[in-house]
């Protein structure tokens, strides 16, 4: 079997990268698609539920898909340092990615609102952290000033290279599946990666769908085409943080899911594009719904994604319990992140561990107590 070396390596004709682009890669993406097996019966689901792990990506997040080409053009463009703003998981990728690179890295966060694992990534691979006294949306509006006056690259979601490796995950679902869900569920927060998600979709469908009158699967870009349809696209958000339910920016964000702490999306357009031409909708889940589902995922299934991630299992659950999403239906999840990023929220809601002697017979009580039932679960 051939070694795996990352995304551009395996989709680089689908990506703007010539044979003499350097390539800088830890490997990203071929993320399990984990089928999930308890859940369905749970939610009564009869249709196949399927979750796209992005949490096992090299820094622990889908955000990665994009750094590998983000990073990648600002070194074939001669940049020596890139900047951007972060709830987090922007900034542990660029940091590893610049690492790689060699090149410097800075990255803007906002004082206090992160999750200490990204926070840890971004210091150990030698980023200069930069905390302002500021949310996501101010950071925003920093770097772009910032990399508008300065040489460094800009490695926000409005490079347009993030986009085109994020749009990778759709390629590898359908590589999985063999054709596209009908349905694709995600957060929503700066709205890069749904738009992502669409964009993937879309180029690997037949580009002719529409105006070719002839095609019965016999012309060229049919027969090119990977993917008979794209899927109804879901973008759930936090309700403290949720300007596309609002219909407009919100100027005080606030979600315990601090990545989607975001106010005003930079994909804006792209991301209700999506949504519409997919014939989706945006809704919300406050922030007892998204704990409740990030905790169900991860006594149900095993699968630890962190708060923001399990907003799209939150909103699924909801949508599926409306009877808004037909029962058999194929339907993919992707959890943006990893739950070891955010070992705060998961120990703020777990049974805290017990505490006895070291000695069998104190241990010994406890685990009968368990055995009998009167503590189980
Ligand atoms: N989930 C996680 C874990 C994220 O880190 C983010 C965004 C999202 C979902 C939302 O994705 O912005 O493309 O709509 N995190 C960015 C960051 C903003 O700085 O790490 P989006």
């Amino acid at each position: 079997m051939a070694h795996y070396q990352g995304l551009i390596h395996r989709y680089r004709d689908r990506l703007p990268v010539t044979d003499s682009t350097p390539i800088i890669s830890l490997n990203e993406g071929n993320t399990p698609l984990i089928e999930l097996i308890n859940l369905p019966k749970k939610l009564g689901h009869s249709g196949r539920l399927f979750a796209k792990f992005e949490g096992l990506n090299p820094t622990g997040s889908f955000k990665d898909r994009g750094m590998t080409m983000a990073v990648t053009k600002a070194v074939e463009a001669g940049s020596k340092a890139i900047i951007c703003a972060s709830t987090g998981n922007t900034s542990a990728a660029a940091a590893a990615y610049a690492a790689r690179a060699g090149i410097t890295s800075f990255v803007l966060i906002p004082d206090g609102q992160i999750a200490l694992g990204k926070l840890a990534q971004a210091m150990m691979h030698g980023s200069v952290v930069i905390q302002i006294q500021g949310n996501f949306d101010d950071g925003m509006r920093l770097v772009q000033e910032i990399s508008a006056d300065l040489p460094i690259a800009l490695v926000n979601s409005v490079n347009p290279y993030r986009l085109q490796g994020q749009k990778t995950i759709a390629f590898e679902v359908i590589d999985a599946l063999g054709d596209a869900p009908d349905y694709h569920v995600l957060p929503v927060g700066n709205a890069g990666n749904i738009s992502a998600h669409w964009m993937g979709y879309s180029e690997s469908i037949c580009q002719q769908t529409a105006a070719c009158g002839l095609c019965n699967g016999q012309c060229p870009y049919h027969i090119k085409a990977l993917a008979t349809r794209r899927p109804i696209m879901l973008g759930y958000q936090a309700s403290g943080a949720a300007p596309f339910l609002r219909g407009a920016p919100v100027s005080h964000p606030e979600t315990i899911a601090t990545a989607i702490r975001i106010g005003n999306p930079m994909s804006w357009n792209l991301a209700w594009a999506a949504v519409k031409e997919s014939g989706g909708w945006f809704d919300e889940c406050t922030d007892t719904e998204i704990l409740e589902a990030q905790k169900l995922l991860a006594q149900t299934e095993g699968v630890f994604c962190e708060p923001s991630s399990a907003t799209s299992l939150a909103g699924l659950i909801k949508d599926l319990k409306r009877g808004k999403i037909k029962p058999d239906a194929t339907i993919v999840a992707t959890l943006t992140g990893h739950g070891l990023k955010d070992p705060d929220a998961a120990i703020a809601q777990s049974a805290q561990p017990h505490r006895v002697a070291a000695e069998r017979q104190a241990i010994g009580h406890l685990i009968q107590r368990y055995l009998k039932g009167s503590d189980l679960k």
